[in-house]
């Protein structure tokens, strides 16, 4: 009852075309429980089949899911091979699923650090969902938006070097070209749960002007009421770009 008055107070004409998402709080629901760290992460994977399915449904375009920073290499070996462990397997299980959905998966990060077995999978599952057109899902995988960025300027400084673009030249659009993420725009919507209020080295270029929504529900918890919550958020906030509110409705 309460999903669908929520549901019918979102606009559908102005659903955000990409939501970015900081899936935080596994391991503090888990232990909430008295469990391991890697069960809340088991019950991650559930949230994010949900999460993924509502935000097809409501015609997002791209999803992009944080599932594991640079930093987060320095956890506990065995909550690191788990992690890569469920990811496969996730991965694996889900593939048919996404087909079905229409869900195209793609890759942020530096995904060779992964493990071989990992990367295969992704690979696969890349290659398998290419055609499909209704949203794009990108995971956020051995990703820091720093690590992105030092990777984008390192390229641009070789094409310098090389004679294939004037320094002088340089500017926003050859960022956005060199980055991991240069084939999306960029996010309307970035979501964080577990009450915590840091970006975590996520999107930092991308989200100079995205609108962020932080809840205190942990990732686990995460429900499609919640989904609801932040896109209703979202769409009462008025998105000026550095402009006037009366620029904005266009009455100068
Ligand atoms: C987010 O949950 C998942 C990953 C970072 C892989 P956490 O594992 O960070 O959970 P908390 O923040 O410790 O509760
Ligand atoms: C951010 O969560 C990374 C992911 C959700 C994958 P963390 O739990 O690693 O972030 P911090 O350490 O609390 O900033
Ligand atoms: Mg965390």
């Amino acid at each position: 009852m309460a999903q669908k008055e929520l549901l019918n107070q979102i606009d559908p004409n102005r659903i955000p075309e990409h939501v970015a998402i900081i899936m935080d709080g596994n391991g503090r629901w888990a232990k909430k429980q008295g469990f391991l760290r890697i069960f809340g992460h088991r019950q991650g994977v559930d949230t994010v089949r949900n999460v993924v399915e509502t935000a097809a449904e409501m015609g997002v375009k791209y999803l992009t899911l944080y599932a594991f920073s640079t930093e987060n290499w320095n956890r506990p070996k065995a909550e690191v091979n788990a992690l890569m462990q469920l990811l496969v397997d996730s991965i694996k299980k889900e593939t048919p699923r996404l087909m079905q959905n229409g869900i195209r998966l793609e890759t942020i990060g530096n995904v060779e650090q992964l493990p071989a077995g990992c990367n295969k999978t992704l690979t696969e599952t890349v290659e398998a969902t290419r055609n499909n057109t209704r949203m794009t899902l990108i995971l956020a995988l051995s990703y820091s938006g720093r690590w992105d960025i030092i990777e984008a300027v390192r390229k641009i400084a070789m094409d310098a070097k090389k004679g294939l673009i004037d320094p002088e030249s340089i500017g926003e659009a050859d960022l956005n070209a060199a980055l991991n993420t240069a084939n999306y725009p960029n996010p309307d919507l970035l979501i964080r749960t577990s009450g915590e209020q840091r970006i975590s080295n996520f999107l930092l270029w991308e989200i100079a002007y995205s609108e962020i929504h932080f809840t205190n529900v942990l990732w686990p918890e995460f429900s499609t009421d919640d989904f609801y919550k932040a896109i209703l958020d979202y769409q009462g906030r008025e998105r000026r770009f550095g402009k006037t509110g009366d620029q904005i409705k266009q009455v100068v």
